[in-house]
C-alpha cells in the first residue's frame, strides 16, 4: 500500500493568506527551516494506479498537479483520472472543499458519514458532482467498508471510528449542547489494505485520547495524526484567534495533556503529525519543538512524503 501526503497543513494552510504571526512571515522573508504546505490531505493506493484520496483540500487543484501518480494516464482516454474515491472525514472547508475540483463529469464515489452527507447535500454547489456519475456512500461506524469507485475495486477497506472532536466551525448552533454536534460529526479512518491486511490510521481531528482510542491505536504500523497546535493557548497568544486548541476540538502536542506524551506508551511504529496549523512553533525545523517532537519518534509531515506500508 502506498500512501502520500498531498497536504500537511490545516485550514488556511502554511502560510495562510491573512496570517502574519511569526512562522508565516519567516516563511514568506525565505527564513531556514521553514517548508509551504498545503491544506490537509492523504493518497492511497494499493496497486499504485488507482486512489483513493482521504479528504478534498481546497488546495487539491496543486496537490494533483504535483503528484504524477494522481495525473491521467495516457492509456485511458481524453477524459480520465487515477482518482477512483475520495473518504472525508468530517465536514470542515478545508476537508470539502476540494470536492469542487473534482467536476467536470468524472466517475467517482465519496464516502462520509450520513451527516457529513447531508451538508454535501444541502449545499447544492456540491451537485457539481453530477449524482450519475458520482454516488455518495455512508461509511459506517466501527465495520470495515469495501472501497470501490467508478467501477474499479480499489482494493482497500475503511473502517471508519467516531474521533473525539467537534461539529465543523460553520455548522455550530450557538446554545446547543456540543455546538449542536454528534459522535461521528468528526471521524478518525483506519485503511485496510484487503490483500495483505495491513492497516494504518487517519486521523487529522481529535480532541483528545480516550481510553478507547488509545485501545484503537496501541500497536498500530503507522498513524497520521492531528497536529494542529503546539499549546492549547498558541493561537490567544500570537493575537490571532480567540480561540484554545480544545475549543477547536484539537488536541496540543505539546505538555502532559499532549499528543506526544499520551502516544508515548502506544507502541505505534510510525507516527507522523499532520493538520499542522501555521501557528504551530514545530514547523520550525530548528525549534525546540520540533526536537522534542522528533526526539519522541515523531515525523512532522511535509507535503509529498511518500509512505509504504
Ligand atoms: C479546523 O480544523 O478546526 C477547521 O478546519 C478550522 C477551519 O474551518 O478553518
Ligand atoms: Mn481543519
Ligand atoms: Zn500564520
Amino acid at each position: 500500500m502506498r500512501i502520500k501526503i498531498l497536504g500537511s497543513g490545516a485550514g488556511g494552510g502554511f502560510p495562510q493568506w491573512n496570517c502574519n504571526c511569526a512562522n508565516c512571515r519567516a516563511l514568506r522573508n525565505g527564513a531556514a527551516g521553514y517548508r509551504a504546505r498545503t491544506q490537509s490531505a492523504l493518497a492511497v493506493s494499493a496497486d499504485g494506479e488507482n486512489w483513493l484520496l482521504l479528504n478534498a483540500s481546497p488546495d487539491l487543484r496543486q496537490q494533483i498537479a504535483a503528484t504524477p501518480q494522481l495525473a491521467p494516464s495516457t492509456h485511458h482516454g481524453a477524459r480520465a483520472s487515477p482518482i477512483k474515491a475520495v473518504a472525508l472525514t468530517n465536514g470542515d472547508v478545508d476537508h470539502i472543499a476540494g470536492l469542487l475540483n473534482l467536476r467536470e463529469a468524472q466517475p467517482l464515489a465519496v464516502y462520509a458519514s450520513p451527516r457529513v452527507l447531508d451538508t454535501l447535500k444541502a449545499n447544492r454547489i456540491f451537485d457539481v458532482l453530477a449524482a450519475d456519475l458520482v454516488t455518495r456512500v455512508e461509511l459506517p461506524l466501527d465495520a470495515p467498508l469495501r472501497i470501490e469507485g467508478a467501477g474499479v475495486d480499489l482494493g482497500l477497506a475503511i473502517e471508519a471510528f467516531a474521533s473525539p472532536g467537534k461539529i465543523a466551525l460553520y455548522l455550530e448552533e450557538a446554545g446547543a449542547a456540543e455546538f449542536g454536534g454528534q459522535p461521528g460529526d468528526t471521524l478518525g479512518l483506519r485503511i485496510i489494505e484487503k490483500a495483505t491486511g495491513a492497516s494504518f490510521f487517519y486521523i487529522p481531528a481529535c480532541a483528545r485520547i480516550d481510553d478507547e482510542l488509545a485501545a484503537r491505536l496501541r500497536g498500530a504500523a503507522l498513524v497520521f495524526f492531528d497536529g494542529t497546535l503546539w499549546r492549547e493557548n498558541e493561537m490567544i497568544e500570537q493575537g490571532l484567534m480567540g480561540t484554545t486548541g480544545s475549543r477547536m476540538g484539537h488536541i496540543n502536542m505539546g505538555g502532559r495533556k499532549g499528543s506526544i506524551v499520551a502516544f508515548a506508551t502506544l507502541g505505534v511504529e510510525r507516527k507522523v503529525f499532520v493538520h499542522i496549523n501555521n501557528s504551530n512553533p514545530a514547523l520550525d525545523a530548528n525549534s525546540k519543538e520540533r526536537a522534542i517532537a522528533t526526539a519522541a519518534g515523531w515525523l512532522i509531515g511535509e507535503d509529498g512524503m511518500e509512505f509504504t506500508l
